[in-house]
């Protein structure tokens, strides 16, 4: 598998401010020793790994297209809490400890609530969906996730008629995220979605992958996952969900306004600004395949954007 470039995803001047910033703080050297040391793509150490016993219902999502490797899924990651690389990531987030874990439902709420993710998987029964996660620096993936729909927990807490945005806030925890010790980004993680996608029933909170519950490194205990948005939208992590007035502000759109906006729909007609999005690679295939509108789901959610113009909401 070859490797794609931190800087695909990271602003340039973040990029390159960043790496100035670690060197002068000796500590370049040290992570470019850590990332090599790490396998580079597709094995997990020895036997007895999570995907010994990794099992899906199905083979293939409703295009035909075969699953992604398990364990492809489990290393090759975008977490920017551990680490701007993709590999070696799983090694970072080893000891990171996701049980007991809270998430805060509240903001514009008539029913705010704190649940632990076991009651959350208790109350709303995670359930197996296959879905194509498409990043926009154009790699993809096929995931059985183990998720629920964000609607069913949203319904629950009874929106007020304000709310028309859903924020969510991921884990702030420097001491144990290295890459939250990195002050160029903005922690936490911040994502958001307008109520109405929110509520859609593709939009789900993933507990797990392959039968089993997430791996650190895919986002455990808990996160979003928003099948024809750009994956940075499924925010991994979450401790807190909102329900707010006005257009939360992302994590990305902080960092990089003109590269990243609210909306993010997969769209192969509206290029990044320093790359296309026609195509795509998907991990594990030899040859790049068009991306699809909406990353294939189209029917199911171009009616959210009836009248917009996606070039404008990007
Ligand atoms: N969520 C958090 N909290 N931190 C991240 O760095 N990366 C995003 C998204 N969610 C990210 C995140 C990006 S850019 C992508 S493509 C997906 O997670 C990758 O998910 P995966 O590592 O499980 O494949």
């Amino acid at each position: 598998m070859d490797k794609i470039h931190p800087s695909e995803i990271t602003p340039e001047r973040l990029y390159f401010s960043r790496r100035k910033f670690l060197a002068g703080l000796g500590l370049f050297a040290a992570s470019t020793v850590i990332t090599s040391a790490c396998k580079l793509g597709g094995k997990e150490p020895g036997p007895g790994g999570f995907c010994d016993s990794a099992q899906a219902g199905a083979t293939t999502d409703e295009l035909g297209a075969g699953l992604t490797a398990c364990n492809d899924i489990i290393n090759y990651n975008n977490y920017y809490e551990f680490t701007l690389e993709k590999t070696g990531v799983a090694e970072l987030a080893r000891d990171f400890k996701t049980s007991p874990w809270t998430v805060e439902v509240g903001g514009l709420v008539k029913n705010p609530r704190s649940l632990t993710v076991d009651e959350l998987i208790r109350k709303y029964a995670p359930e197996e969906r296959i879905y194509r996660l498409r990043c926009v620096e154009a790699w993809s993936m096929v995931i059985p996730w183990l998720g629920f729909p964000l609607g069913k927990l949203l319904k629950d807490v009874v929106p007020d008629a304000k709310a028309k945005y859903v924020r969510f806030t991921g884990v702030h925890d420097p001491k144990n995220m290295p890459g939250q010790q990195d002050r160029y980004f903005p922690w936490p993680y911040i994502e958001g979605l307008r109520l109405d996608e929110a509520m859609h029933d593709l939009s789900i909170l993933a507990t797990g992958l392959y039968g089993k519950p997430l791996p650190v490194q895919d986002g455990a205990p808990i996160r979003l996952v928003v099948p024809w948005k750009y994956g940075f939208k499924s925010i991994k992590d979450i401790v807190r969900i909102d329900l707010v007035e006005d257009m939360p502000d992302s994590f990305w759109m902080s960092a990089s306004p003109n590269e990243y906006g609210f909306y993010a729909n997969v769209n192969p007609e509206v290029p990044h600004p320093r790359w296309s999005q026609s195509s795509e690679r998907r991990i594990g295939e030899a040859s790049r395949r068009p991306t699809l509108p909406f990353n294939g789901y189209g029917e199911q959610v171009a009616a959210l954007y009836a009248g917009m113009d996606l070039r404008k909401f990007f």
